[in-house]
């Protein structure tokens, strides 16, 4: 596993959206770049720097299949905290992918569990996905898979747990029970399935679950934790998020990052 620690959210927003493009545009196969995109306050600071990438031509998103993490049970489209509206107002209207290229669960649709096989299927289709960039919640949680997610899961409906309804609340009028109860969301697997995985984790309040991820042993009550066992794994943090790092292992990473991959 690397983590790779920067000063602050602006410069690990960076990082990650360079790491991105690199990978993109060092894309030579006939098949198109297929990319995991999280939502959430974490990956803002990347979406505007590739924004900007795109439009300085430093990186298009023509040749890009994206499928996105997970989506709330119960809002339309246009609800302005589906993740659809999330990731169309912040991301995809700002960029040159075509409409087609882009996947999202459909948290409307009539039969949830046959909309979850078709997911995993379209990601078959295109060959698996090449790089899944990540978030996690405070408690740990990989897109929808709280804790105690089976560390294999595919493609499913989920139960988000209170803590994860209260954190979420701040998006909806800071009232839990307006947060929906239930999401469609990858799974662990879905997501360590990927060639690559590159996880942010920033800000104070992620310092517990960031030495879980990094310290801890691999445990379904930390999903998170499965990054150990992916051959391909990356987080980029920021120092806030360090706190709770063993100094040791903090300047392990520092160590290993300014002397290897300069
Ligand atoms: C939600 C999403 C996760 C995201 C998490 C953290 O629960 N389902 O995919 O990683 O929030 O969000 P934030 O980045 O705002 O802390």
């Amino acid at each position: 596993m690397r983590v790779v620690i920067q000063e602050n959210y602006e410069n690990m927003s960076r990082w990650a959206a360079k790491f991105i493009a690199d990978a993109i545009n060092a894309h030579k196969e006939d098949r198109p770049f297929v990319l995991g995109l999280p939502t959430g306050s974490s990956p803002l600071g990347v979406y505007r720097c590739l924004i900007a990438m795109n439009r300085s031509g430093e990186v298009s998103f023509r040749n890009v299949v994206t499928f996105n993490m997970d989506e709330y049970v119960g809002l339309p489209h246009e609800h302005d905290q589906s993740y659809w509206y999330f990731m169309h107002d912040n991301f995809f209207n700002h960029i040159d992918i075509p409409a087609e290229n882009i996947n999202m669960l459909n948290g409307m649709a009539d039969d949830p569990e046959k909309e979850c096989e078709e997911y995993e299927k379209r990601i078959a289709s295109y060959g698996g996905i090449d790089l899944f960039m990540g978030g996690i919640g405070v408690d740990g949680h990989i897109a929808f898979n709280e804790p105690y997610t089976s560390l294999c899961s595919r493609t499913g409906l989920r139960t988000l747990t209170t803590d994860t309804k209260i954190v979420n609340s701040r998006f909806f009028g800071n009232d839990p029970s307006k947060v929906p109860s239930y999401a469609l969301s990858v799974g662990v697997g879905t997501v360590f399935d990927s060639r690559c995985v590159l996880v942010l984790i920033n800000g104070h309040n992620k310092a517990r679950a960031l030495a879980h991820t990094v310290e801890g042993g691999v445990s379904q009550k930390w999903t998170c934790s499965a990054l150990q066992m992916h051959n391909n794994a990356i987080i980029a943090c920021d120092e806030a998020a360090c706190g709770e790092l063993k100094v040791d292992t903090y300047r392990y990473f520092l160590d290993v990052e300014s002397s290897q991959r300069l």
